[in-house]
């Protein structure tokens, strides 16, 4: 398999989603759908789409299902981002390669656009026609805690709480678990949840992305120094500036590097009940290791 080629399948697969359930509109709400979508549609890797639509295919799933739930998800997180480059949180000028949604319309419209997206997964989610509704209403309910406070909220709380100040290695996990941990959580946990897994499958996808999700913030925070802005699309040295605790600033590039390789190789471990249904995932968490943008 090569990794990339699939990426770049799934990938054009997601944007034709989001194109679909997130159309433009010309009435005089216009402007907050150009908003949502400028921010939406502007690229991204849609890593949690991806995650998710890989986890519900390793555990038998087919069919279109799973498609509201690969929207919801990258709603939530291009919302999450929005909220996240606003000047009362990072202040951050540079989002997918593009100025940031309050850059280019302004404060109120940005947050705004948020909330719109936020609740316009929901929607899509809860209105669907799926052949088991019970599994749809348990991935609703998931996905909705897995944003709110014990999930990504909850680590965006305790992230700008921490700023300015020393936290110790165990409380940085417990951010990068929960701000962006619980998202990646939630795809490859709904994705199982839609496709009927059974606990031991659960179990496994579960540990496989808590253990990604911190390889991945980790490389995050990584990339904040050694990347480029042309690359990555998004300001360099963000995280100095706000006074973020980062597992660079606490453990240095070097060591941040080996923990991005043991997170990837735990997550990699837990994959072992899947055999070769889960070369993909496999794949995709190496694939990440060495990401640049
Ligand atoms: C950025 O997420 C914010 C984090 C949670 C680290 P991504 O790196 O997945 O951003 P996009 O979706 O590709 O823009
Ligand atoms: C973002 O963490 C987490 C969420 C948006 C929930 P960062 O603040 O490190 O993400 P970037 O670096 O701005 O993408
Ligand atoms: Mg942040
Ligand atoms: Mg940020
Ligand atoms: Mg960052």
């Amino acid at each position: 398999m090569n990794i990339k080629d699939e990426l770049n399948k799934l990938t054009k697969y997601t944007e034709g989603l989001l194109e679909k359930y997130l159309p433009s509109d010309d009435s005089d709400l216009s402007m907050i759908y150009e908003a949502m979508r400028y921010s939406l549609l502007a690229g991204g890797k849609r890593l949690r789409p991806i995650l998710m639509l890989s986890s519900y295919r390793a555990c038998g799933g087919s069919g279109a299902d799973i498609e509201p739930f690969m929207c919801a998800i990258e709603m939530i997180h291009t919302y999450s981002l929005i909220h996240d480059d606003l000047p009362a949180m990072d202040n951050d000028d540079l989002r997918r390669g593009m100025p940031t949604n309050h850059i280019k319309f302004g404060e109120a419209a940005a947050i705004l656009a948020g909330d719109a997206l936020l609740n316009k997964a929901f929607e899509i989610t809860s209105s669907a026609e799926y052949s088991d509704p019970r599994r749809a209403l348990n991935a609703i309910a998931y996905l909705s805690a897995a944003s709110g406070t014990e999930g990504m909220i909850g680590g965006q709380v305790l992230d700008i709480d921490a700023e300015n100040r020393n936290i110790t290695l165990d409380e940085l996990k417990r951010i990068h678990s929960l701000k962006t941990g619980a998202l990646i959580r939630a795809a490859c946990v709904t994705g199982g949840i839609m496709a009927g897994a059974d606990e031991t499958r659960m179990s496994a996808l579960r540990d496989y992305a808590v253990n990604l999700g911190i390889a991945f913030q980790i490389r995050d925070d990584i990339l904040d120094v050694t990347g480029s802005e042309a690359e990555l699309g998004k300001p360099i040295g963000s995280d100095a500036e706000s006074g973020k605790n980062t597992y660079v600033s606490i453990c240095g590039i070097e060591r941040s590097e080996e923990l991005v390789s043991e997170y990837t190789e735990a997550a990699e471990r837990a994959l072992a009940t899947f055999g070769e249904n889960g070369t993909f995932l496999t794949e995709l968490a190496r694939y990440l290791v060495k990401r640049r943008k």
